[in-house]
């Protein structure tokens, strides 16, 4: 089937923009729901790009605006929880993960059957796991087998996170899961993170300075999922992305520092100082650092054990040939330059 309407949900972040302006070079229909029409003022100059206020935890608001549409991408996600609850026990107090990365996957899946649309495209992340100690993975690994379960026909449950009342399984829905490891690109939450962190302090001391990642970049994340929207090889697939190359935290922040100037002293802190350490910025007011959850998540490598998937037909970008541009430029004119970039203005 040929794809030419596309709603997307978490269109107007980071991976959602670059996402979003791919669809519109491609001459592709797009409709992004966003709970403030506000956060992607630069994409509605877009070609053939709308974008729509709306409350996506709404189940007959998703109905509605899925409707007439031949696929459905869902990027929403969260790092940090304001409202923390269990993910893991029915009943248990009901927190933000449970509500992005599980409730609205169930929503989701249940208004494209409502509505119709076959084709779903899923972003979860590397190290996803329902047994995971991180309760951000937990819920990523949660979300993406409920969808995993929407693209086949006959589901038996063993799992009771599965059988929530008012999932309706066996929609047999097209669906392609994507797993990326940490993403880099203009605008990104992690490098610039530190950038900004090695402006300011003389040395860094780095909590889980091991941790592994692969970092790929932004626009090869949202080509895979272009690529892939009407590419039937990709239907019930799920797909690890990770750039070409492995870093621990303390050679990507070593990196960041010389890139910008700024090659401060990196001490690394051992698991327990790591934990406290995250602990203690739970405490920050404002915008979370990191918590505890995120060390969890650290404590088990964010690799790929294969290769790029061969499916789609290019190779990652490397961190050294994109980073240093935007990490370099990281003041508030090079931001709004990267925005305006970002929306092809
Ligand atoms: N960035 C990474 O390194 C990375 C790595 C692996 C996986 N991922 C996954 O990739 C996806 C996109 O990440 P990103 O970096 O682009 O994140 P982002 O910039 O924060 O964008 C996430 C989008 O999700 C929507 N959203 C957030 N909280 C929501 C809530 N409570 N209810 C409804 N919508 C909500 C927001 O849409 P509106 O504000 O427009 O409503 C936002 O635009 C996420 O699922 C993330 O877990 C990211």
């Amino acid at each position: 089937m040929k794809i030419e309407r596309i709603c997307i949900l978490g269109g107007a972040g980071f991976v959602g923009s670059r996402l979003v302006s791919q669809l519109a070079a491609r001459g592709l229909q797009v409709r992004v729901l966003s709970r403030r029409r506000e956060a992607a003022k630069d994409l509605i100059l877009l070609p053939a790009v709308e974008v729509i206020e709306a409350d996506v935890h709404d189940r007959q608001e998703l109905i509605r605006h899925f409707r007439g549409m031949d696929a459905v991408i869902n990027l929403v996600g969260i790092l940090h929880e304001n409202k923390v609850g269990r993910v893991d026990l029915p009943g248990a107090r009901r927190g933000d993960f449970q509500k992005a990365h599980i409730e609205l996957p169930r929503k989701v899946v249940h208004a494209c059957g409502e509505a119709g649309v076959h084709r779903l495209l899923h972003m979860s992340a590397l190290g996803a796991n329902p047994n995971s100690r991180s309760a951000y993975q937990r819920s990523k690994g949660i979300g993406e087998a409920l969808v995993r379960e929407a693209g086949m026909q006959h589901i038996e449950h063993e799992n009771w996170y599965l059988n929530g009342p008012k999932f309706i399984h066996g929609y047999g829905l097209d669906v392609t899961i994507f797993r990326p490891s940490v993403i880099f690109g203009r605008g990104d939450s992690f490098l610039s993170m530190f950038a900004r962190l090695l402006k300011v302090f003389p040395m860094l001391p780095l909590a889980s300075a091991g941790a592994r990642f692969a970092p790929v970049h932004v626009d090869d994340v949202a080509r895979a999922y272009a690529d892939s929207l009407d590419n039937p090889a990709t239907y019930g697939q799920t797909y690890d992305l990770c750039g070409p190359k492995v870093y621990t935290l303390q050679e990507l922040v070593r990196y960041v520092g010389e890139v910008t100037g700024k090659p401060r002293r990196i001490v690394p802190l051992g698991d327990l100082l790591s934990y406290l350490q995250a602990w203690a910025m739970e405490f920050k007011p404002g915008k979370k650092l990191m918590t505890r959850d995120n060390f969890f998540a650290m404590c088990v490598d964010n690799v790929c054990s294969g290769g790029w998937p061969s499916v789609f037909d290019f190779q990652p970008a490397a961190l050294e040939a994109i980073a240093p541009e935007y990490l370099r430029a990281d003041t508030p004119r090079a931001r709004y330059e990267g925005y305006r970039e970002n929306a092809r203005r």
